[in-house]
C-alpha cells in the first residue's frame, strides 16, 4: 500500500521534532548536573544541630550519679598517672595536675565539680574555655583511670594558679 506523501512529510516532522525534544532534554541533563554540584551555586540551608552545641553544663547530672569502677584502685590510679603524661593532659595542667595553662586539679576546687561522674564528663565532653574533648578518642576505661588518678592529686591544699579564663593568679610557685 502506498503511503500519501503528505503524510510521509508529516510523520517525518514528528519524528525529528521527537529527536529534537531529547536532545533538548539530554543537554539540559548535561548543562545542570555539573552547575548544581559547584559549590556555592546552590541554595545554603541551615540545619539546626541543637543537641551537638549545648554547652557542657547543660548535660550535669547526666554523669553525676555514675560511680567511677577503678575508685581506690591504685593500679589503675598507676596508670591514670601515665596516661595522664601520654595524653598530654600534663602540658596543659602542669606536672601532677599542679597546674599551668589549664586550672590546677591539685586544689580540691573544681569548677565542674569533683564526683567521679563530673570529673568523667569534664574528659570526655571537654569543657568549654579550653579542655579538649576525648571522649570516643580515647577508651572510657581509660578515661576512668584518668579521673581515678585526677582525684587523688586534691589534696586539700591550695595551689596558685592561671585560673581557667587564663587570667593570671598570683604564682607562688608549687
Ligand atoms: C589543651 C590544654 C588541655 C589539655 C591537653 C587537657 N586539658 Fe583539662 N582543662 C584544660 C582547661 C583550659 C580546662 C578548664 C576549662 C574551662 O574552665 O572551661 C580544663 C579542665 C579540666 C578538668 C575540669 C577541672 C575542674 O576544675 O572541674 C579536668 C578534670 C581536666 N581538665 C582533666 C584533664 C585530663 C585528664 C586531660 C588529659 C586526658 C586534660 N585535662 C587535658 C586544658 C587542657
Amino acid at each position: 500500500m502506498k503511503i500519501p506523501q503528505s503524510v510521509q512529510i508529516i510523520g517525518a516532522i514528528l519524528a525529528l521534532s521527537a529527536i529534537a525534544y531529547r536532545l533538548a532534554n539530554a543537554t539540559q541533563t548535561t548543562r545542570t548536573t555539573p552547575q548544581q554540584s559547584q559549590s556555592g551555586t546552590q541554595p545554603t540551608y541551615f540545619v539546626e544541630h541543637p543537641d551537638h552545641i549545648q554547652p557542657g553544663l547543660a548535660f550535669h547530672g547526666r554523669w553525676a550519679t555514675v560511680a567511677n569502677p577503678y575508685a581506690g584502685n591504685k593500679q589503675r590510679i598507676d596508670e591514670g598517672a601515665k596516661l595522664f603524661i601520654s595524653y598530654n593532659c600534663m602540658d596543659c595542667h602542669g606536672a601532677d595536675g599542679s597546674g599551668a595553662m589549664g586550672p590546677s586539679l591539685q586544689d580540691n576546687r573544681w569548677h565542674f565539680g569533683g564526683t567521679d561522674g563530673d570529673v568523667f564528663q569534664s574528659i570526655y565532653e571537654g569543657r568549654p574555655d579550653g579542655m579538649p574533648s576525648w571522649g570516643g578518642r580515647i577508651a572510657d576505661d581509660q578515661i576512668w583511670r584518668l579521673v581515678a588518678y585526677v582525684q587523688t592529686l586534691s589534696t586539700g591544699h591550695s595551689v596558685s594558679t592561671e585560673n581557667f579564663t587564663g587570667k593570671t593568679i598570683a604564682r607562688s610557685g608549687h
